[in-house]
């Protein structure tokens, strides 16, 4: 019968997005954070050439803010989840140990006027250590992860749920 066909074509069809979707859905939404983080840190760069005051500012604040929920999640979710999976303390603690550091620039920031001179260099430096922190974990830590067999999907879902609470805050 052509409509119970299509009916089990169409949920084959769902069943199959929903899996390829959702396998590595914590690395995805983690490499998507960093893509949006990285492309805010570039648009700051470009603020920064035209002088544009209250753009950067802005802009940092909500860099800052971003960054905060990102290391939010990955500490109270992912990192504790990837300790356990690929055994690797002194990797997680170089990780740990790189969020302190930028939790550190991020409150100069948030304790800076805009007009502060060290602001723009405040903000760069942030910048360079979040890019070497985001390749740690994009080339390190996610493919040794993946490797463990970590229940990603599951551990995606959590990282979603924790995230659309903390953007409400
Ligand atoms: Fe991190
Ligand atoms: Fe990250």
């Amino acid at each position: 019968m052509p409509t119970t066909q299509s009916a089990t074509t169409r949920k084959t069809a769902a069943h199959r997005t929903t899996t390829s979707k959702s396998k590595n859905e914590a690395i995805k939404l983690l490499t998507a954070d960093h893509a949006k983080v990285k492309k805010m840190f570039k648009e700051f760069e470009k603020l920064c050439k035209k002088n544009d005051e209250g753009g950067k500012e802005e802009l940092a604040v909500q860099i800052c803010r971003e960054l905060t929920i990102h290391a939010q999640l990955e500490e109270e979710i992912f990192y504790p989840a990837a300790r356990e999976a690929i055994d690797d303390d002194d990797l997680m603690n170089e990780a740990v140990v790189e969020h302190t550091a930028a939790k550190d620039l991020i409150a100069q920031i948030q304790s800076m006027d805009v007009s502060d001179p060290m602001y723009n260099a405040t903000v760069t430096v942030l910048g360079e250590y979040v890019n070497h922190h985001i390749e740690e974990e994009q080339n390190v830590i996610f493919p040794k992860v993946q490797k463990a067999k970590m229940d990603l999907e599951e551990i995606g879902s959590q990282i979603a749920e924790r995230k659309e609470i903390l953007m409400e805050e």
